[in-house]
């Protein structure tokens, strides 16, 4: 090989090799390197958590909009966290992982029994402040709670079933969970509503576990045990769905009057259809919104109204005709 042939391989190899090293440097960098932002908290005035019932729950989403919302316009870390479907033990260590995180303030789900009371003394022990959204516990120290007048709300199903039938009704109620204080409060609301017309009686309850598909299920069982039932009520959000569903499997045309929870998109169609005959209306979207703007008064001043009702009502197939942003 002449020392010019050397000369060229040489320098071929080592252009060979630079390129190679410059691409492997870029790639590595873009592979590894991890940008080293400052914490997301530091960014923020206060951090504060919102501990939903379940993750991907619809209803549950329109509290998180309306909470990110707020949390936006005053530069808030919100911190979304549940357990994938739900589960009263998990949302508790959630609960007491936040308050070990050491967070501004924590907005949650009540949750029944002694484990939350002791774990709202705890978070509250230690300055970090706690709404109840939703669902409240009273009983508890929380320091305000922002949701549905859940009893109230149970009355106005029973409105509903007064106003609008005629002799003898046998109502069949599919409830989202039997160990649920707001869906406890509702039937409650349901049974005093209907106390004094003894034409409408309750036949029985079936848990829907807070899924279309369990609602179906508990709909379908209800009216095979109980063929008289005439009413159907459904407690949570994806109930009257599923009663629809459940209602067309087992008996698709028999005449039920079906009152649902909540004005989920699918719930309204139903309605449009006259598949449901009315809802009671929640607005999440302002539950969320209004628990972080309590939670911010809550990090300098004690509050007097501790117990904040966002708006309730029933809506019949004209008032889902007449208004479209209902869903807030
Ligand atoms: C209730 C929530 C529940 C949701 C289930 C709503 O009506 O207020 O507590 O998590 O339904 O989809």
């Amino acid at each position: 090989m002449s020392t010019l042939t050397k000369r060229i391989l040489y320098t071929i190899s080592i252009i060979l090799f630079l390129t190679s090293f410059t691409v492997m440097l870029y790639y590595g960098y873009k592979t590894f390197y991890i940008k080293n932002e400052p914490t997301t908290s530091e960014n923020y005035t206060y951090h504060f958590a919102l501990i939903a019932e379940e993750t991907e729950n619809d209803y549950w989403r329109l509290i998180e909009q309306g909470a990110r919302e707020a949390a936006k316009e005053n530069d808030i870390f919100l911190e979304y966290v549940a357990p994938k479907r739900a589960d009263n033990e998990h949302m508790l260590r959630l609960f007491d992982r936040l308050i070990a995180a050491k967070v501004d303030g924590i907005i949650t789900q009540g949750v029944e029994g002694e484990q939350f009371v002791d774990l709202v003394h705890k978070a509250v022990e230690r300055g970090i402040p706690v709404i109840t959204i939703d669902t409240d516990v009273k009983s508890s120290e929380r320091n305000a709670y922002v949701g549905t007048d859940n009893f109230y709300a149970g009355r106005l199903a029973g409105r509903t079933i007064i106003e609008n039938t005629m002799g003898k009704q046998y109502i069949g109620i599919v409830t989202g969970r039997l160990d649920a204080i707001n869906q406890q409060q509702r039937i409650e609301g349901l049974k005093e509503e209907i106390a004094s017309h003894p034409r409408i009686q309750i036949v029985d309850t079936k848990e829907s576990n807070i899924t279309r598909i369990g609602a179906t299920q508990a709909t379908y069982e209800l009216l095979k045990k109980h063929p008289e039932i005439n009413v159907l009520v459904g407690t949570s959000s994806l109930d009257g769905i599923g009663m629809v569903k459940g209602l067309e499997e087992i008996a698709p045309n028999k005449e039920v009057y079906i009152t649902a929870f909540d004005v989920l998109p699918r719930t309204l169609d139903l309605i449009r259809s006259n598949k449901i005959d009315a809802t009671i209306a929640q607005y999440p979207i302002e539950m969320g919104n209004k628990s972080v703007k309590v939670m911010i008064e809550l990090q300098e001043q004690v509050l007097l109204n501790n117990e904040i009702f966002t708006e309730t009502r029933i809506l019949g197939k004209d008032d889902v005709l007449q208004s479209s942003g209902a869903t807030r």
